[in-house]
């Protein structure tokens, strides 16, 4: 053990504040004169994007394995599955000597355009925290550190850098805070990286409320913040504010800021060694543990991989035409990414992969499959001759899969998407085989939703998403069979773009202004009634699941009880396969706006034919609570609760009700202005109160021509001092009744 105290007494000023910022792109410093060492970070979060030695090009990265992207890990709702993807990622670091693997990236789906939602897990702030506490325990158990990414509130890329994310308190913690919170409190990451963006016009990475308040204080947080490549602002105010470390390196610009900062006592000394600390508490933490042999053999982490896509691959449509026949039927595979599948997304999280399977090749030792191109694979224009070709195969085969989805320039880090169509020769190509030919089977290779005007004429959809560099075995398997499909979607497909809860105000510019507030996503269209192309949650298998037995532990809960649910899914088909059981909380006391319903837990079970389990969930007071910003706290409100067991957000299977009772009371401090409807109830049979309400009806009235209900309701939002106007009532009285207000509830009131 390193006494870093003792290291930190020893350090110059000058030493210090080097510690701060990054040696180069890559590495901390070391500081040869105390024997302290560097450690590297690396790109994250699907693979390992080290940068090769042999080259001064920071983005020239060694040859690793390609794991399927987070938009598709995300559809396997499985946290066993995440922390073995970890593990796996862990492992190659310490054999590589990278300290933290840079990710996961947990920035929540706002718009299907945002160009880096390949890299993103979902629109769903709960399973965001779950999959990504698993994957960050996996790695870390390897003693290798995580940065958990971008905090917070990162949700497009226009103008990353400069932008503003513009919400209420209630949003930021109900929607774009959770995953942080979930992996800090679950999982603790090693470290935290900072977004580029601003929150409600303070950059993150000199944000106080963010990194120390919320990150630290609340949440718990042990580890070091450190900056996105380049966030930094105003680095003394970021030290202060709990940026611990600048990354890249600034060249020394922004340390001499730090020194002359602590000597014109513009900051506190005591600051920076806190930061040091914390940088080196993590560093001696990697370099510490030795930790014997670490291994990575491209070839055994390439079938992980695969493994790992055929979990993910979510069927979104099947009338019958999957899986194909392995003998007889004429195949046709069509479509470029048949041959040169995408796989991946562009920019930082991009791995550098050569050993790439595709589904033309690993099918063929199902069937005999004859092959057309169909578009050029980075096009958007259609080829002629290629889409004639491809037509009169369609029309001379007994079965067409088509291979679609969106070229490499459609979507990446550094832009967001203007449109959700595919190119237009992918849909033209779908739109005229299918005139030719009944069995269409669509792959779809995307990073993010698209609009699918052909879906209805389709036989099935399997959507594949950027599924790594083993995509190819994975797709052959589920295509033939071999595999049943398991993903469930991570994210809503809607009818189309102008459906989308942010449609009016994404991209932001200077300012992104976050009006739908909580809802995003399902929470939206669920909220609007909306048909969307498929649902959050949905999957399809090659087997049939059926739900029954719900069981409630309790009719009645309190604010520290801990809910049972338990409910029994059979496998009634004829093949084995996994089913992903969804808890939902629906919120039915009216008290507070909220969404239809939001997702509280989940459970991915394998089933043989036949079979059945039973699923247990816990839920507590959180699962009920919305974010109360006066109270500054999750409150979960009086009334009566749907627990909804569902197959996708839109095929709830089961449900039961239970009754949540809170001993919590709510800020209440009466003015001139508190309406009478927040104490009506209370106010019943107190004389002053009885008196200014019989005055204010009155006044109001002036006769008898509304129903009581009626007149309940205009005097219940209505402010006390109404009664000057309709009452005639004196200030002195006026302020009894407020005095007395405060007198009985003291500050807080329970909920009427
Ligand atoms: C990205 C980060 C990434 C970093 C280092 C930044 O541009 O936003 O996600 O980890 O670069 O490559």
């Amino acid at each position: 053990m390193h006494d870093i105290d003792k290291l930190i007494s020893e350090m110059t000023l000058e030493e210090k504040a080097g510690l701060c910022s990054g040696a180069d792109f890559w590495h901390t410093k070391k500081i040869d004169r105390l024997g302290i060492p560097d450690v590297m970070v690396s790109d994250g979060p699907h693979g390992l994007r080290k940068q090769d030695i042999d080259t001064v090009d920071p983005n020239q990265s060694i040859e690793a394995v390609c794991f399927p992207a987070a938009c598709a890990t995300a559809c396997s709702f499985d946290r066993e599955l995440m922390q073995s993807m970890g593990e796996t990622l862990g492992e190659e670091c310490r054999a590589e000597d990278v300290s933290v693997l840079l990710g996961p990236a947990v920035n929540i789906k706002r718009s299907p355009l945002c160009g880096r939602n390949f890299e993103y897990i979902s629109e769903d702030p709960y399973l965001a925290g779950e999959l990504s506490a698993a994957y960050i325990n996996g790695v870390q158990s390897k003693n290798v550190g995580t940065s958990i990414k971008h905090f917070a509130a990162n949700s497009q890329e226009t103008r990353r850098m400069t932008c503003s994310s513009d919400m209420d308190e209630r949003t930021l913690r109900e929607i774009y805070f959770p995953a942080f919170e979930t992996a800090v409190k679950k999982a603790q990451p090693w470290t935290v990286m900072c977004s580029y963006n601003l929150i409600n016009g303070e950059y993150s990475s000199e944000n106080d409320n963010l990194l120390n308040k919320v990150l630290r204080d609340e949440w718990g947080f042990k580890g070091y913040v450190m900056s996105d490549w380049g966030a930094v602002n105003d680095r003394v105010k970021g030290l202060a504010a709990g940026l611990d470390l600048e990354m890249p390196s600034s060249g020394g610009l922004n340390d001499a800021k730090i020194v002359e900062a602590v000597k014109n006592g513009t900051l506190d000394e005591r600051i920076l060694d806190t930061a040091v600390k914390r940088i080196l508490e993590q560093v001696y933490r990697y370099r510490d543990v030795k930790g014997g042999e670490h291994t990575f053999d491209r070839g055994i982490d390439h079938k992980k991989a695969a493994e790992i896509a055929k979990e993910c691959m979510v069927l979104l449509k099947n009338d019958g035409a999957l899986p194909l026949p392995s003998g007889g039927a004429k195949i046709a595979f069509i479509g470029a990414f048949a041959k040169n599948p995408r796989i991946q997304g562009g920019g930082s999280s991009h791995i550098n992969t050569r050993n790439i399977s595709n589904a033309l090749e690993s099918a063929a030792k199902y069937a005999e499959i004859s092959y057309a191109e169909g578009y050029e694979r980075e096009a958007n224009d259609t080829n002629p001759a290629l889409l004639e070709e491809a037509v009169q195969l369609a029309a001379d085969s007994d079965v067409a899969v088509i291979f679609a989805g969106l070229p490499d320039s459609f979507e990446s880090e550094g832009y967001d998407r203007k449109h959700m169509r595919m190119p237009d020769c992918q849909n033209e190509l779908i739109d005229e085989i299918c005139k030719v030919q009944e069995n269409v089977i669509v792959v779809l290779h995307n990073g993010s939703p698209v609009e699918m005007p052909w879906n209805d004429k389709v036989s099935a959809v399997l959507e594949v998403y950027l599924s790594g560099e083993a995509t190819g075995e994975a797709t052959a398997d589920i295509l033939f069979g071999k595999a049943n499909p398991c993903g469930k979607l991570a994210e809503t497909i809607p009818m189309k773009l102008s459906d989308t809860p942010c449609y009016l105000t994404f991209p932001g510019d200077r300012h992104a202004e976050y009006n739908e507030g909580v809802f995003v996503g399902y929470r939206y269209y669920d909220k609007k009634e909306m048909a969307v192309r498929y649902p959050f949650g949905h999957g399809l298998s090659y087997t049939t699941f059926e739900y029954s037995d719900i069981k409630l532990s309790d009719t009645t809960i309190d604010d520290n009880d801990i809910l049972t649910v338990n409910a029994v899914i059979t496998n009634t088909g004829n093949c084995a396969g996994k089913e992903t059981v969804q808890l939902y909380v629906a919120d039915k006391s009216g008290f507070a706006v909220r969404p239809e319903k939001e997702l509280k837990d989940f459970i991915k079970v394998e089933l043989q034919p036949g079979e059945s389990k039973t699923v247990t969930f816990r839920l507590d007071k959180r699962a009920f609570s919305y974010y109360h910003e006066e109270l500054g706290d999750w409150y979960a409100p009086n009334g009566k609760y749907d627990i909804m067991i569902a197959s996708s957000s839109r095929d709830i299977r089961l449900t039961a009700e239970v009754t949540h009772k809170t001993s919590v009371k709510l800020p209440f401090v009466a003015t001139e202005n508190t309406v009478f409807g927040e104490f009506m109830d209370y106010a019943e049979g107190k004389a002053t109160l009885d008196l200014l309400f019989s005055k204010v009806a009155k006044g109001l009235l002036g006769g008898d021509h509304f129903e009581p209900e009626a007149v309940r309701s205009m005097i219940g939002s209505m402010p006390l001092r109404q009664i000057r106007s309709f009452g005639g009532i004196s200030d002195e009285l006026l302020q009894q009744a407020v005095d007395m207000l405060n007198k009985d509830f003291g500050g807080s009131k329970a909920q009427m």
